[in-house]
């Protein structure tokens, strides 16, 4: 034995406990502890591993592995023939922290001073909130935007991935294309062509994970810091949000009976690099655009080398009166980039959804995919694509119109018998939400608070304004409740409101 080392250490106790934690783990950290606080002191000798486990009472493995833990991390040391001994100089002491003051500072370099970059910064000022999935509890009426999922075959969507998985194809198993899977690509394409008239080749599909991302892709790859949008107002906080985030100067443009005003826009800034709109059922008013302010807007984008980004959320679901063409339909300039998702048709946490990009946008959308997050998940693109190609999408919709429909039919009843007076409800031919008004000069954040505190969730319309509004309104979703739960919801809300 070197003649530097010192005899044996002194008595180790370790108190184990059942915790869940390996007994060697507890050995461990209780002899790494006694070596750090200088109970057992540098060049001290530690027992053999057979009479420590005597000790403590137990298996010689468990302080083998212990042993062999604090030797890989070069706390103590193994000479040969002569036993084991605490190193004489510790890991803690090779990273310099030599007293307690450079131990706190090194608590402080744990969490270090953050310095974010600019768009971080402004990212950091965002409440992403409402944007989040709730998994505390379930979602209760007037939770708006969501789907039937009782209503949904999710027998159908087990069976085709469970088919997938059974043929396992290696290319569904390796990277994918950040465009998207070729088959879905099609399917989407020749969807969109009949359903909503959408001029497009597969070619210029890019599948993305919801139409987040689509508004997310969209402002990274054509909006500079101080670049003007204009978005409608009110509208969904989510894309006012994203632009915003990208150094954007907003510019909130009000929606009257035709939909976003472009007169106003025109004279509120002289122009702009990007409009968002939703011209099929404005969120979240329900107004359709017409097709004099439609044509208009095309006009005014190609004159001004401008983007029109057409958010076409929800109108797989109208109810009434003939389904309207897209925008981008119109478009013969290359002009517009449409956005849809399956978040509303399927569900929420598929996170798939599309954009249709003009044809020499499709490299640079691909490009910005790729380097965010490669592509979307291709088994789901490959069951999605089979839902589609095998009729389950169109019957699924066609039975959730007619559900949502009824669902619909029963709030605007529901709110005619309980609500006069204290909420106007009127129906609308489209969509999976109503907007419920209060009574001139009522506040509806107060409303929505109080029915809240009531277990009734209703978002104020003022929440999805950066103005004032004239009026007053709850946003009231239908979609996703039972005709029991509309009208029990409408009964407790009349309470809150009277
Ligand atoms: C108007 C509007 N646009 C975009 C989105 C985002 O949808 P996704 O879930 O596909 O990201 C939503 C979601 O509710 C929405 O209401």
């Amino acid at each position: 034995m070197p003649n530097d080392r010192k005899t044996a250490a002194p008595f180790i106790t370790v108190p184990i406990e059942a915790n869940g934690v390996p007994l060697y783990r507890q050995v461990y950290e209780t002899l790494r502890r006694h070596i750090l606080s200088g109970e057992l002191s540098a060049k001290s000798q530690l027992p053999s591993t057979r009479s420590l486990s005597r000790q403590l009472s137990v298996s010689r493995m468990t302080v083998v592995n212990a042993y062999e833990q604090l030797l890989a991390e070069g706390y103590i040391e193994g000479i040969s023939g002569s036993g084991t001994y605490v190193a004489s100089v510790l890991p803690e002491e090779l990273l310099e922290i030599k007293d307690k003051k450079q131990q706190r500072e090194r608590g402080a370099a744990a969490t270090p001073q953050t310095t974010l970059s600019k768009r971080g910064e402004l990212l950091a000022s965002f409440n992403h909130s409402y944007l989040c999935a709730r998994t505390d509890k379930n979602f209760s009426a007037f939770h708006y935007g969501l789907p039937a999922m009782e209503a949904f075959p999710f027998d159908v969507w087990a069976r085709l991935t469970a088919r997938r998985l059974q043929r396992m194809s290696v290319s569904l198993f390796g990277s994918g294309s950040p465009s998207g899977y070729e088959p879905l690509r099609r399917s989407i394409a020749s969807y969109l062509q009949t359903a909503r008239a959408v001029k497009c080749e597969p070619q210029q599909i890019i599948v993305v994970a919801g139409a987040q991302q689509a508004l997310s892709l969209i402002a990274q790859v054509l909006i500079d810091e101080k670049d003007v949008v204009w978005m409608e107002n009110p509208c969904y906080i989510g894309s006012r949000n994203v632009f915003a985030a990208a150094g954007a100067k907003i510019v909130s443009v009000p929606v009257d009976a035709e939909g976003f005003d472009l007169l106003f826009a025109r004279t509120a800034s002289k122009n702009a690099r990007l409009v968002c709109v939703t011209p099929s059922h404005q969120f979240p008013l329900g107004t359709v655009m017409s097709l004099s302010r439609r044509l208009a807007l095309i006009e005014w984008a190609k004159r001004n080398d401008a983007w029109i980004v057409e958010d076409d959320y929800d109108s797989e679901f109208r109810y009434a009166g003939r389904p309207l063409a897209s925008l981008q339909g119109l478009d013969a300039g290359g002009r517009v980039i449409y956005v849809g998702t399956f978040s509303k048709t399927i569900f929420p946490a598929l996170r798939l959804g599309f954009m249709v990009v003009p044809e020499n946008l499709v490299e640079v959308f691909a490009a910005a995919r790729a380097l965010s997050d490669s592509h979307s998940p291709s088994i789901d693109q490959a069951v999605l694509t089979d839902f589609i190609e095998e009729g389950h999408f169109a019957r699924h919709i066609r039975r959730m119109r007619s559900l949502y429909a009824e669902r619909q039919a029963v709030l605007v009843a529901a709110a005619k018998k309980d609500l006069v007076g204290l909420l106007d409800v009127p129906a609308d031919e489209a969509g999976m939400h109503l907007v419920g008004w209060l009574p001139d000069g009522a506040c509806d954040k107060t409303a929505s608070e109080n029915a809240a505190e009531q277990g009734i969730e209703t978002k104020p319309l003022s929440a999805y304004s950066s103005e004032p509004l004239p009026r007053g309104g709850l946003i009231l979703g239908y979609t996703a409740f039972s005709a029991g739960q509309i009208k029990n919801a409408v009964r407790r809300l009349a309470k809150v409101l009277a």
